[in-house]
């Protein structure tokens, strides 16, 4: 089913916290919903489920506005909450059987057990919810999130938390089962999106910043500006630097010079050429492409 975002703003009080956001996801996207803390990722989220009204804009599931007692438009949603609350005292099974109740799911042991089946909770499945550790409890999340077959997931951070070797499984894990689900994952690391997603939508301050294919986010950055690190063998007055055609602007850093180019434009050949003419010999001539982290911290600051 397909997500749409429309203009949607929502205050706290006085506090604006999300500010005419508008995206949409079509059926089978798996988009990353970055943003740093604060930004609003989790309002959004939960104005998604239905479990907070905007203050203005609305949510289309599949073209259908939902509202706070949109109850068959709910049941297409699976939500993973942010630090996913869990009833500590009851049994993994005693608790999605309780999630299946709530959705007056038929089968209900067999969907149960499917459930723990494919979120890898077999092992731990005799134990109460208290005593499991942050990775097993996610995935008793993540079953939750999908015992009643939604077509729309909403996860919040799932990552957050786990040590490296979860952190894969529980990525594998919504990759997994993301295929034929429209899925938005929100995160603050950005590798994290990278790996799994094909789609991302930054904001910041309650408003988007960035909404592209992760490939054209990584296009972006090369055709931004590149930098180049060089070393001579010897001092240059930096003076000289101007006359080096498509450099922005350069400063020195440890023996050598940072140099970042006008948009577009790749400085090697002309610092290359300059060295020549200059009688230089160059000790280094390195470029750093900025990462996806880079851009995420220049979309982000300030
Ligand atoms: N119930 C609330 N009452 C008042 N302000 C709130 C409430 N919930 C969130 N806020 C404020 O709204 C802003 C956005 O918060 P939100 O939790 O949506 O951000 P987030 O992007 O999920 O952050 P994080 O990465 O830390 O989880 C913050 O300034 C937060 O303090
Ligand atoms: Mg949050």
């Amino acid at each position: 089913m397909s997500l749409e975002i429309q203009q949607v703003t929502r205050y706290y009080g006085q506090q604006k916290a999300l500010d005419n956001v508008s995206f949409s996801l079509k059926k089978g996207e798996l988009a990353g919903f970055l943003g740093p803390n604060g930004a609003g990722k989790t309002t959004l989220m939960k104005i998604i489920t239905g479990f907070l009204p905007p203050s203005e804009g609305e949510i289309l599931i599949n073209g259908i506005p939902m509202q706070i007692d949109s109850v068959e438009l709910k049941r297409e949603i699976g939500y993973l909450p942010e630090n996913n609350p869990l009833y500590n005292d009851l049994y993994v099974a005693e608790y999605l059987d309780t999630a299946a109740r709530f959705y007056r799911l038929r089968n209900i042991r067999e969907k149960v057990r499917e459930m723990i089946g494919l979120t890898g909770l077999e092992p731990e499945q005799h134990k109460k919810i208290g005593a499991l550790s942050k990775g097993y409890r996610q995935r008793v999340g993540l079953a939750q999130a999908l015992i009643h077959q939604p077509s729309v997931l909403i996860l919040d951070e799932p990552t957050s938390g786990l040590d490296p070797n979860q952190v894969e499984e529980i990525r594998n894990l919504i990759t997994g089962i993301s295929e034929e689900k429209t899925v938005l994952l929100s995160s603050h690391i950005l590798r994290e999106i990278e790996t799994i997603c094909n789609r991302v939508v930054i904001i910041n301050k309650g408003r988007v910043v960035a909404d592209s294919d992760i490939s054209e986010l990584r296009d972006i950055s090369l055709i931004q500006s590149q930098q180049v690190f060089a070393e001579f063998d010897r001092q240059v007055s930096s003076t000289a630097f101007s006359a080096i055609e498509g450099i922005h602007e350069f400063r020195q850093e440890g023996k050598g010079w940072l140099f970042t180019a006008i948009p577009g434009k790749d400085l090697r050949p002309a610092l290359f050429r300059f060295a020549v003419d200059s009688r230089l010999t160059l000790l280094t001539l390195t470029e750093r492409r900025q990462d996806l982290e880079d851009i995420f911290q220049q979309l982000t600051k300030g």
